[in-house]
C-alpha cells in the first residue's frame, strides 16, 4: 500500500474559487455568459460550463461583435483597451480578476504615471502578463531568464520599478533580481508572487525532499502547474504531472513508496479525490 501524502495547499486557490462560482451565478440567471479565453485551465471544468451557456471566445477579435452581452473577465485579467471596449459596447461585464493581478495592474500604472519605466519578471506570451503591461503608459518589458535581461533596453540611469507575475517561481525570480541589483542603480522591488503561489511552491518543495514520488495534479497549460512540477522535478526526480486518473496507468510506483501529491490552482477538488481513490487502488 502506498503511503499518499497530500499538499496542504493542492487545488484551487482563492482567485479561480471565486471566479468559477461567480461564473455559475450568473449562468443560473442568463442563457449565454461570454468570457475571453478560458476561464481556468481545466477542460473537464470548462466543458461543464459550457453545457450550462458559457462560451468562451479565443480570439480577441471576435469581441468586436458582443454587444448588450453578459461578458466575465477571468482571473488573470485581460489588456485594458479590450475591457474598454467591452463597457464602450454596453456589455455586462463582470470583472472576476484576482485581486492579485489587479493589484499589479494598478501599480504599473501607477508608477508608470509617475515617470517609472517597469520590469515584469514572467512569461510574455501568458495572458495575465499581457494584461498587466497594457496598463503602463511610459517603458516597460518582461524578462523571464538571464538572456532576456541582456536584451533590455531600459538604461541604467533610470527609476525602474520590478514586478512578479503572480505564479513566479520564487527561486529563479530572485536570482533575476539580483542580477538586476547589479545592473540598475534606481531598483525598486515590489513582490507581487501571490501568497497561494508561494505557500504552495514552498510546500512540493519541502515535501519533493522526502518523498519516493511526487505527483503533481494539473492541467499541461497551467502556468502554476507547471512550476510546481519544476520545483518538484528539482529534489524528486520521480516527479509526474498528470491530468487525470488514466495517465497513473503508464507511471510504475513501487508497493510501499511514499508519494507526495500537490495539485495546480486550476484543479478541481474532485479531480484529486478521484486520482487519490484511482491511486489507492492502483498500487
Ligand atoms: Fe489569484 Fe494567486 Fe490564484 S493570483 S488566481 S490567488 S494563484
Amino acid at each position: 500500500m502506498l503511503n499518499l501524502v497530500v499538499a496542504k495547499n493542492a487545488g484551487y486557490c482563492f482567485g479561480v474559487k471565486r471566479a468559477i462560482e461567480e461564473t455559475k451565478k450568473l449562468l443560473s440567471n442568463k442563457k449565454k455568459v461570454y468570457v475571453i479565453g478560458d476561464l481556468i485551465h481545466n477542460e473537464v471544468v470548462i466543458n461543464e460550463l459550457k453545457k450550462e451557456g458559457l462560451v468562451v471566445l479565443n480570439d480577441v477579435n471576435e469581441i468586436d461583435n458582443l454587444h448588450n452581452e453578459e461578458v466575465i473577465i477571468r482571473s488573470h485579467g485581460i489588456e485594458k483597451k479590450i475591457k474598454e471596449k467591452l463597457i464602450n459596447n454596453r456589455n455586462n461585464v463582470t470583472d472576476l480578476t484576482c485581486p492579485f493581478v489587479s493589484k499589479i495592474q494598478n501599480i504599473v500604472f501607477e508608477e508608470s504615471n509617475n515617470g517609472k519605466s517597469i520590469i515584469v519578471i514572467g512569461d510574455k506570451n501568458h495572458p495575465e502578463i499581457k494584461g498587466i503591461v497594457s496598463y503602463a503608459s511610459g517603458p516597460i518589458e518582461v524578462i523571464n531568464n538571464e538572456e532576456d535581461i541582456k536584451g533590455l533596453k531600459i538604461s541604467n540611469y533610470e527609476e525602474v520599478v520590478v514586478v512578479f507575475q503572480t505564479t513566479s517561481n520564487i527561486e529563479k525570480s530572485k536570482k533575476l533580481v539580483d542580477i538586476l541589483h547589479k545592473l540598475y542603480y534606481n531598483l525598486k522591488i515590489i513582490d507581487t508572487i501571490c501568497k497561494t503561489t508561494k505557500m504552495r511552491q514552498d510546500e512540493v518543495f519541502d515535501l519533493s525532499k522526502k518523498m519516493d514520488y511526487m505527483i503533481i495534479i494539473g492541467g499541461k497549460s497551467s502556468s502554476n502547474t507547471k512550476k510546481l512540477y519544476d520545483i518538484s522535478s528539482q529534489n524528486c526526480k520521480n516527479s509526474f504531472l498528470i491530468n487525470d486518473k488514466l495517465e497513473l496507468d503508464s507511471i510504475k510506483i513501487i508497493e510501499n513508496s511514499n508519494v507526495g501529491v500537490c495539485a495546480g490552482a486550476s484543479t478541481p477538488p474532485e479531480i484529486i479525490e478521484e486520482i487519490l481513490t484511482y491511486a489507492r487502488t492502483k498500487f
